[in-house]
């Protein structure tokens, strides 16, 4: 459920006119629909009521200062994977002790910022990174919080490139080592054991991975409780999947439903990261195509956006759907949809059956609130797209244009070469 809608053939955001905005803001552009972050963040985390959890928005998926600020006014934490994102975290009002730490490389930068910050959890990833936090915790004269997090060693059932909870992917500790690190951990003198936690991938459609991995974790918790090492929080990830297309994931009552079963009367509180299933189907990407042409074999429409701005399709050959942003009667035709940039794999969307479009339409391109502008870049030298959230019947843009000054800010060219 979104509020992107259509009223009498013109597309809408809430109650605005999507191609009024892309008018006074520009094209490329990020839309937002405040209703619908409010509502996918209350759905996910009201499915958890009554038990004890925290929902920490993963915010890889999307870091708008704008969107955490909502989420955060709503109970939300946020789950970060580097030192930039702590500092947009804080800077967005996010409550530190609401605050968890993901990642296989943290620098002791990032990780002296943490601590003087005071966040919930590190989720350790690897022996070498608890020594270091060990180290650098004792010589700040503090205790850093931590759960392991754990490689269940699961299929998760979607694209390789996302898959995280396998024995062949780089992240987390493999589970049947586990409890002999947790036992280093303990004879740690700066680190506090906290949690148990894991991430398995992400976009799934199916919930008995989540499942499969929560019973591995459960019995880790056992061993660990036998060892005399007690668990407080079980951090299981992210990962719920989203309908881009014909995918038909759990809803997150669902989700929640089979997590409260068979964690059953365990005394542990939960954490989880979401992020695509909060944001995904909350935004859209709007570009105005700029010509169209036929390569006699091929017909291409070539719009104002591009891989720089949304690299799912290229990086992952994602789909995304393609809607007019005003319906014509023109009729339809099988097009590439593509971008400027000098590559081939710059696309939106490949062989797609869409409204005939013309130069000077705009386009919407479909569920492009997460991984879309969090992992856009400057790439062919294309200043970054706005972001806009619109509110009912009034809109805010969240994030200017990046403009030309902007693509060069922090370089110099050395004196030697100004002969
Ligand atoms: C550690 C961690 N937590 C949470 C997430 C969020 O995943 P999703 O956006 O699929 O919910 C990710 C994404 O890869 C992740 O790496």
């Amino acid at each position: 459920m979104h509020h992107f809608q259509y009223r009498n053939g013109e597309l809408h955001c809430e109650e605005v006119p999507v191609s009024l905005i892309a008018r006074e803001v520009g094209t490329p552009l990020y839309l937002y629909s405040h209703a619908t972050l409010r509502q996918h963040f209350k759905a996910f985390d009201g499915a958890f009521e009554g038990l004890s959890h925290l929902t920490c928005f993963s915010m890889k998926s999307n870091s708008s200062l704008a969107i955490l600020r909502l989420f955060a006014g709503e109970g939300g934490g946020v789950d970060i994977v580097s030192g930039g994102e702590l500092y947009r975290a804080l800077r967005a009002g996010v409550e530190p002790s609401r605050i968890v730490y993901s990642g296989v490389g943290k620098t002791v930068e990032d990780v002296e910022y943490a601590l003087r910050s005071d966040i919930l959890l590190f989720n350790v990833e690897s022996s070498q990174e608890m020594l270091q936090l060990n180290k650098v915790a004792g010589r700040m004269g503090k205790k850093a919080r931590i759960a392991i997090r754990v490689n269940p060693d699961i299929d998760p059932r979607t694209h390789p490139y996302i898959s995280t909870g396998l024995r062949e992917n780089k992240f987390g500790i493999d589970i049947r080592r586990a409890l002999e690190e947790y036992v280093l951990a303990a004879g740690l003198e700066h680190l506090e054991i906290r949690g148990v936690s894991c991430h398995i991938g992400s976009q799934l459609t199916l919930v008995s991975p989540f499942v499969d991995a929560l019973k591995k974790l459960k019995a880790l918790v056992g061993d660990l409780e036998e060892a005399g090492i007690h668990i407080a929080y079980l951090d299981l990830g992210g990962g719920l999947g989203i309908t881009y297309h014909d995918e038909a994931p759990p809803h997150p009552e669902e989700y929640a439903a089979a997590i409260r079963k068979e964690l059953g009367t365990e005394d542990l509180s939960l954490i989880l990261e979401p992020g695509r299933v909060i944001v995904g189907n909350a935004g859209i990407l709007v570009t105005r195509v700029v010509y169209t042409k036929s390569s006699g074999e091929k017909e291409f429409i070539i719009v104002d956006a591009a891989m720089n701005d949304l690299i799912r399709p290229s990086l992952y050959g994602s789909f995304h759907g393609i809607q007019p942003v005003r319906v014509t009667n023109r009729g339809t035709v099988r097009a590439d949809i593509v971008g400027p940039i000098c590559e081939s794999g710059d696309f939106l969307a490949k062989d797609r059956e869409v409204q005939a479009l013309e130069s000077g339409d705009l386009v919407a391109v479909m569920s492009a609130g997460a991984y879309g502008f969090s992992m856009s870049s400057n790439y062919n030298s294309r200043p970054r797209a706005a972001e806009v959230m619109v509110k009912k019947d009034r809109y805010y843009v969240t994030r200017a244009r990046e403009s030309h000054e902007d693509l060069i800010r922090g370089e110099t060219i050395p004196d030697f070469l100004n002969g």
